[in-house]
């Protein structure tokens, strides 16, 4: 079996076959070679060429027109993600009904499955889809979803497929080895916003990205993962529980709360660093303000410094410059083992971008700089670090 990302999507016959597209894009995206099977029934709602011109592969449809291809493409491939799957292919697959190519390849596939059904809701619920679903299940199949909403039909109920983001996140998932398996990570991202009245409010910038993908790595790893973050637009990742909060204050209560069961603390939330003294009930008229009295935030990753213990606690560091020694002070004197220090002024590093530049300094002193790589890269540099100091 290779090493690479090899998936092989089948597609069947529902009109959620369009939505494979995308899954078919965003597999790609994160490093996964995809060849694509289809059901005949699946290519009346969507043409192969399609699936052909986003993998650049052929995609396999007819048994026939290559006796082997099943035998082949099953040896070696990684993940068979089957989304969408309907009713009739879900009772096919528990039964082992070959009657095509689709039935041929998974009789032959011995690697890991995820089944994402998508189908009318009373068809969902029928008892002998319910049978095969108990059954594939039982013998280490794996589904995600289907949800309840609105179907194509226009009823309502369960039997829409889960979230393109959802299917995507188990299958980069289930490829990922497990090496964070016991380890229990509290993450935080995101700004954090003070609030001077009902309206206005003194903040620092961060989209989140940056934390939200060291969350989402660790989860992939099998971690167990609290997210806490400040306002964000990133949508919260998959198999982690997050904790929504705004002001300093609020992260700081709920970062100690979480913090016994951690066995690792990774900040990167932009904590604002000052905050009104008071917090005016009704909206400031434009005239009524002429300066602001600013308190300082609690800072929390000092905190956690203090009450460490045998976690490991990483901080980071936004700067406009390579700050070294600003770095290091911080580095110090919140008692941290590792912090990252990326400097904001340059392109492509800091706050909203989708990459990062990073530099990560231990608490001897050691230096390491990184290229530009994608923040979802940066998060496994930086947890790499962490469990070499587990070691
Ligand atoms: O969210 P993105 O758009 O992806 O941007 C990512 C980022 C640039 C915000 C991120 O990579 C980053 O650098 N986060 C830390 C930003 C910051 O506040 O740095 P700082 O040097 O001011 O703080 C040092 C450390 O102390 C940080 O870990 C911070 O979370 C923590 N801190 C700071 C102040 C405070 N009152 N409490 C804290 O815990």
């Amino acid at each position: 079996m290779s090493d690479k990302k090899n998936i092989i999507l089948g597609i069947t016959g529902s009109i959620a076959a369009y939505k494979a597209v995308d899954i078919a894009r965003r597999l790609m995206e994160e490093g996964a070679v995809v060849r694509v099977v289809m059901t005949g029934a699946a290519c009346k709602f969507i043409t192969p060429l399609t699936f052909e011109s986003i993998t650049g592969k052929p995609v396999l449809i007819d048994l026939f027109s290559d006796p082997f291809s099943h035998i082949n493409l099953s040896k070696e491939a990684r993940l068979l993600l089957i989304a969408p799957a309907t009713a009739n292919t879900i009772n096919k697959l528990s039964c082992g009904i070959a009657d095509d190519l689709f039935g041929n390849l998974w009789l032959t596939y011995e690697g890991t499955v995820i089944i994402a059904p998508a189908m009318n809701h009373r068809m969902y619920c029928h008892p002998s889809v319910q049978k095969s679903i108990r059954e594939l299940k039982s013998s280490g199949v794996n589904f995600v979803g289907p949800v309840s909403g609105s179907l194509a039909c226009g009823e309502e109920g369960e039997g829409r497929m889960a979230a393109v983001s959802t299917i995507v996140e188990a299958a980069i998932a289930a490829l990922t080895p497990k090496d964070l398996s016991k380890q229990n990570i509290l993450v935080t991202a995101g700004p954090t916003i003070e609030p001077i009245d009902p309206v206005r409010y003194i903040s620092n910038r961060s989209s989140g990205k940056m934390g939200f993908a060291i969350a989402k790595a660790a989860a992939r790893r099998g971690a167990k993962v609290t997210l806490i973050s400040g306002p964000s637009s990133q949508m919260p990742p998959a198999n982690i529980s997050f904790v929504p909060v705004e002001s300093a204050s609020e992260m700081e209560t709920a970062v100690l709360k979480y913090l016994p069961k951690a066995t690792s603390v990774i900040m990167a939330a932009a904590v604002a660093d000052f905050a009104p003294s008071t917090v005016n009930k009704s909206k400031f008229k434009k005239t009524e303000i002429s300066a602001i009295n600013l308190k300082k935030t609690p800072d929390i990753l000092k905190k956690v410094g203090e009450k460490k213990g045998k976690r490991i606690v990483i901080g980071f560091a936004a700067e406009t410059g390579k700050n070294i020694d600003n770095a290091k002070n911080k580095l110090k004197s919140k008692n941290l083992d590792l912090i990252v220090l990326n400097d904001i002024s340059q392109k492509g590093a800091g706050f909203d971008v989708d990459t990062n530049i990073v530099t990560i300094i231990d608490n001897k002193g050691k230096i390491t700089d990184y290229p530009l790589m994608k923040k979802i890269e940066v998060a496994n540099i930086v947890l790499d670090r962490m469990m070499a100091l587990k070691r």
